[in-house]
């Protein structure tokens, strides 16, 4: 018999290569961050989400009659079932992160592909998952407020659309551009702990709606896609960068976390980071309430100590500040997230099925053996 002595536990798969992936590169030691090759840093600068999404899920930069095609069938795609809105009415008052999870499962029901598991009907449900993720986000946010959902433009830009849908008002191009760039600085990340759970779901041949749904919930937790929320929350509580030193060695003092630093791979700066502090910078001295880019840097500088350990910003830290300058409530932080997340899921599930294996790594047993059954009217 194997005694738990002969085995070495790698809890939390730390460290562990469970396959192989020609989609999203990342050195964590380094801080670099590839799709398909291609440098995060240029994809942010001078790429968009569209075209990304694109990249990531057919491994090529798009020509252009090819990127109209494909921008044409996401937006052909913006519009939701009217059985999936009756559902959003019905579990309105949750979380916007249940409710997105509760309506991708009910839009599996409503998918003319929903049975078919080949790469060509996964791509297709990917394409549509990808415009009905920021439909059932922005169609949720108007209903539990009273109002009728935003009907997605025909025309615009999916970053554009996304806001339009917030309340009916055209962003400017620099706001669109901003929430453009966060959304292709969010499209893929390796084996993140929702990206692992879609494989796990596609390792049993289970369809894309079930594997993104399980993925949603994977990332609703603080430890993966929460943090935004609560850096927003964290940077309101010091309410001025004077405060930052104290409230952080607090935090800290109490073992704590400061939300929006570390990362499982990435013990240099995140690279996604760079993109979302430039923005923030700029969003907050155009809306007039420098503060808050004040703030985030005081509690940067007060963890600099800790990047000795490794320990820096995360994609997190700089975005939930962007969303809540454009207007955005912050319990809709981790849905952006997961609107940008959709194609990285989506080629995920289709590296998996491609060359499929069940998922099922073994626990080490700690419990009793051999223990006598007594029956119920003699226990004490
Ligand atoms: N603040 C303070 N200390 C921290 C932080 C932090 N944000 N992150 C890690 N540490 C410390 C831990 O306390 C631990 O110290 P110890 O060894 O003295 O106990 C050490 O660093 C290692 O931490 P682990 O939790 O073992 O590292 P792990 O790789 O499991 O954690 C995680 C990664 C969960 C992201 C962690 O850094 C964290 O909780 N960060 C805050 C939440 C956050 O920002 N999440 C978003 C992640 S990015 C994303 O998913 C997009």
């Amino acid at each position: 018999m194997t005694t738990s002595d002969d085995i070495q536990l790698h809890r939390g798969l730390q460290g562990v290569y469970f396959d192989r992936t020609a989609t999203t590169f990342i050195d964590g030691k380094e801080g670099v961050l590839e799709y398909r090759g291609y440098s995060i840093h240029d994809l942010a600068t001078r790429s968009t989400f569209e075209e990304t999404a694109y990249l990531l899920l057919y491994g090529n930069l798009p020509t252009k009659a090819q990127l109209e095609d494909f921008d044409a069938r996401l937006k052909d795609a913006r519009e939701l079932p009217d059985q999936v809105l009756d559902v959003i009415h019905i579990v309105k008052d949750s979380h916007p992160m249940d409710v997105l999870r509760t309506a991708v499962s009910a839009l599996a029901s409503f998918d003319k592909d929903r049975a078919d598991n080949s790469v060509e009907a996964t791509y297709r449900k990917g394409i549509r998952l990808t415009s009905q993720f920021a439909t059932i986000v922005m169609a949720h946010h108007r209903i539990r407020a009273g109002k009728d959902p935003i009907k997605p433009s025909k025309t615009l830009s999916h970053a554009a659309n996304f806001l339009y849908m917030l309340d009916g008002k055209e962003p400017t191009a620099a706001t669109a551009d901003l929430m453009d760039k966060d959304f292709v600085l969010h499209a893929d990340h390796g084996s993140n702990a929702s990206a692992f759970t879609a494989r796990v779901v596609a390792g049993t041949s289970a369809d894309l709606h079930g594997a993104v749904t399980a993925g949603i919930a994977a990332l609703s937790g603080p430890s993966h896609g929460g943090a935004a929320e609560n850096v927003m929350q964290m940077a309101q509580e010091i309410g001025d960068p004077a405060n930052a030193a104290q409230y952080v060695k607090d935090l800290l003092g109490a073992r704590k976390r400061v939300m929006g630093f570390g990362h499982r791979v990435y013990k240099a700066e995140d690279p996604r980071a760079r993109h979302l502090r430039e923005g923030v910078l700029k969003l907050s001295e155009e809306k007039g309430e420098p503060k808050w880019y004040a703030i985030l840097e005081a509690v940067v500088e007060a963890m600099k100590p800790y990047a000795r350990r490794g320990i820096h910003v995360n994609v997190d830290f700089f975005a939930g500040v962007i969303y809540y300058l454009n207007g955005i409530p912050q319990d809709l932080f981790v849905p952006i997230f997961a609107v940008g997340r959709v194609p990285g899921w989506t080629v995920q599930v289709v590296e998996q099925y491609e060359h499929n294996i069940l998922i099922r790594p073994l626990l080490v047993y700690t419990g009793e053996h051999n223990r006598e059954y007594i029956p119920i009217a003699d226990r004490g």
